[in-house]
């Protein structure tokens, strides 16, 4: 599935992250950025030891990452330029400021990028693994957020794509797409 805003191709494909040959791609790491399971596990597994050499300098010098804001590092071994690791929420029933938090680790996670003039970002489907938010709000709030930074703030960005991990997840994604790009 594929939109276009302005001049931003948004796309959702299914399948492994760590394949992506974007810029970036983007990890769902946690606020020690020491690695950890899920997709986390698999970039730094494929990436290889440089990757984490980076993310302990990062935390040296600037303290834990907190959730909402990114980071970059080299992608070491993998076919993308960069990983931009984000920290999203742990959902905790939906009133202790998830949907912002969530929605801030997408945002940052672009800003970032244009910063550093990429063209191009992959996605995991953030804080819908360990941290447990549940699927449907997760692609509601990360929808919205990429479309909102494609309208009013994309200018070295060209490609956004989701690579969704399960046909759940990509059907979800699919579906909230549809709901929020016809708002
Ligand atoms: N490519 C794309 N998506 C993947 C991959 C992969 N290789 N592996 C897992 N996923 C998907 C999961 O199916 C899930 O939908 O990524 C989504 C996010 O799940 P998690 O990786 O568990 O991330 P999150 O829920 O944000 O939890 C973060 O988990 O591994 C730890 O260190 C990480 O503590 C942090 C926490």
């Amino acid at each position: 599935m594929k939109i276009i805003i302005n001049k931003t191709v948004i796309s959702l494909v299914k399948g492994d992250i760590t394949l992506q040959k974007t810029d970036a791609i983007v990890n769902a790491a946690n606020s020690g950025l020491l690695g950890g399971g899920g997709v986390d596990g698999a970039i730094h597994r494929a990436g290889g030891p440089a990757i984490l050499e980076e993310c302990k300098k990062i935390v040296a010098k600037q303290g834990r990452l907190p959730a909402g804001k990114a980071a970059m590092t080299t992608a070491g071994n993998l076919a993308a330029g960069y990983v931009i690791h984000t920290v999203g929420p742990i959902w905790q029933g939906g009133n202790r400021n998830e949907a912002s938090i969530l929605s801030s680790a997408y945002t940052e996670s672009l800003r970032l990028a244009e910063k550093n003039n990429l063209t191009s970002i992959s996605f995991p489907s953030i804080s819908t693994g360990a941290y447990g938010y549940p699927l449907k709000e997760a692609a509601n709030v990360a929808e919205k957020a990429i479309v909102k930074f494609a309208k009013e703030e994309a200018l070295s960005i060209k490609e956004i794509i989701f690579v969704l991990f399960s046909d759940d997840a990509y059907t979800e994604y699919a579906e909230s797409l549809e709901k929020v790009t016809s708002q």
